[in-house]
């Protein structure tokens, strides 16, 4: 890969161990992708948040990086954490990962990288059209290239580190023009009744797709957060990460594979992901983080009704939408549920804050809990978790 003068200078170590580190990082990188150079990037965003998923070895790396005085080149946010400090109810996690998550916040933020800790930092700053960016967290990787246009691999958590603290990626993948046509056409003739089906759908895909780019047609409707839930899901059984919809080319399309989605591949596609017929101990909202208009949706559902006092309503966002929608959580806290942020289900403790069972409306949440969380899951749209919430 050819490096600039500049560049050299600090592969070789110029500026110190750490920028060394994240520029060896990146040519390697490079090299295995066959990149020719780097290319600015416009913005990072980190995974490896929580310390439940990356644990006290990635600790000691962060102390090493942040020890060596290092500042991020570019705007620089971070995903998720473990913990919502301000809420009640996470004060019964163990001291040692309460204080150990905080530190691995506090390292981050040592370096320059906001504490944003959400999944959908495009809801802060939405990147701009045709940005090159350095993404990890597969959701907001496909949503960036899928529905805003801008340009990102999916990154891992070291990779989008490196590129946060010298400000570039190596030039390979879905930085070129070339890999982001449509390689598969999905014909979608199943019915889609809510964001539910189009997680559902987004599952059924990612299994077939593996990393195959598709343009899909039929779906009834684009509202954002059903994309949001398809390309989220399919990122997640897959490494989708970009779709089309709509329209294309014609003579393109006749030369391309194409998948028909059936009712029954929906219906296998639901059935794989709801394993459990026991009643829920949780009802978990917000994977991706809630938008505001997805939180007002909640808000209007739940408006008059009571949670039960036998279950939990978890409703997760990030800090930035539930300061913007404050009379929406008045709305979901005073039926009894929770308003969460920096968090989520899957990367908490689950198993410690004692559920066993949970419920959601996300195609992702329910593929991961079971293994990542040890929990049985029902998966259900929004409507029915919020009756189930509130039923007498
Ligand atoms: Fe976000 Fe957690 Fe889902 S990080 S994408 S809410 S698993």
């Amino acid at each position: 890969m050819h490096l600039t003068r500049e560049e050299e200078k600090i592969y070789d170590g110029e500026l110190g161990w750490a920028y060394q580190v994240s520029m060896r990082i990146l040519v390697k990188l490079g090299d295995l992708y066959g990149a020719d150079n780097l290319i600015p990037i416009e913005s990072a965003h980190i995974s490896g948040v929580s310390y439940k998923t990356i644990g006290d070895a990635a600790i000691d790396f962060l102390e090493a990086l942040a020890g060596s005085d290092v500042k991020t080149s570019v705007t620089a946010t971070t995903n998720p954490a473990g913990i919502d400090y301000e809420n009640a109810i996470f004060t019964s996690l163990s001291g040692d990962i309460i204080k150990k998550q905080k530190r691995i916040i506090n390292l981050y933020a040592k370096m320059g990288i906001k504490a944003s800790l959400t999944c959908t930092p495009y809801y802060i700053k939405a990147p701009r059209c045709g940005a090159h960016l350095s993404w990890a967290e597969s959701s907001a990787v496909v949503y960036a290239n899928s529905m805003i246009g801008a340009w990102t691999n999916r990154e891992g958590g070291p990779s989008a580190l490196a590129s946060a603290l010298i400000g570039k990626t190596p030039n390979y993948g879905l930085h070129k023009p070339e890999n982001r046509q449509a390689a598969v056409l999905v014909k979608v003739e199943a019915e889609l009744r809510d964001e539910s089906d189009y997680g559902a759908l987004g599952i059924y895909l990612g299994k077939i797709l593996k990393d195959k780019i598709p343009l899909i047609q039929g779906l009834p409707s684009n509202e954002e957060g059903c994309l949001k839930q398809m390309g989220a899901a399919m990122a997640t059984s897959g490494m989708v990460s970009m779709f089309h919809v709509g329209r294309n080319d014609m003579r393109l399309m006749r030369e391309m594979e194409t998948i028909n989605v059936e009712d029954r591949n929906l219906c296998e596609a639901r059935e794989g992901l709801s394993i459990s017929p026991e009643k829920p101990d949780l009802i978990f909202i917000g994977c991706p983080h809630c938008s505001l208009n997805e939180l007002k949706q909640i808000a209007e559902a739940i408006k008059g009704k009571k949670v039960r006092n036998d279950v939990k309503l978890w409703v997760c966002t990030s800090r930035f939408i539930r300061n913007k929608a404050k009379e929406y959580v008045d709305v979901v806290e005073s039926s009894g549920g929770q308003v969460i942020c920096d968090t989520c289900a899957v990367v908490t403790w689950l198993r410690d804050l004692n559920v066993k069972t949970l419920m959601t409306n996300s195609a992702k949440t329910a593929y991961y809990a079971p293994s990542l969380n040890g929990v049985k899951v029902v998966f259900s749209p929004l409507t029915e978790c919020i009756n189930v919430a509130c039923q007498k």
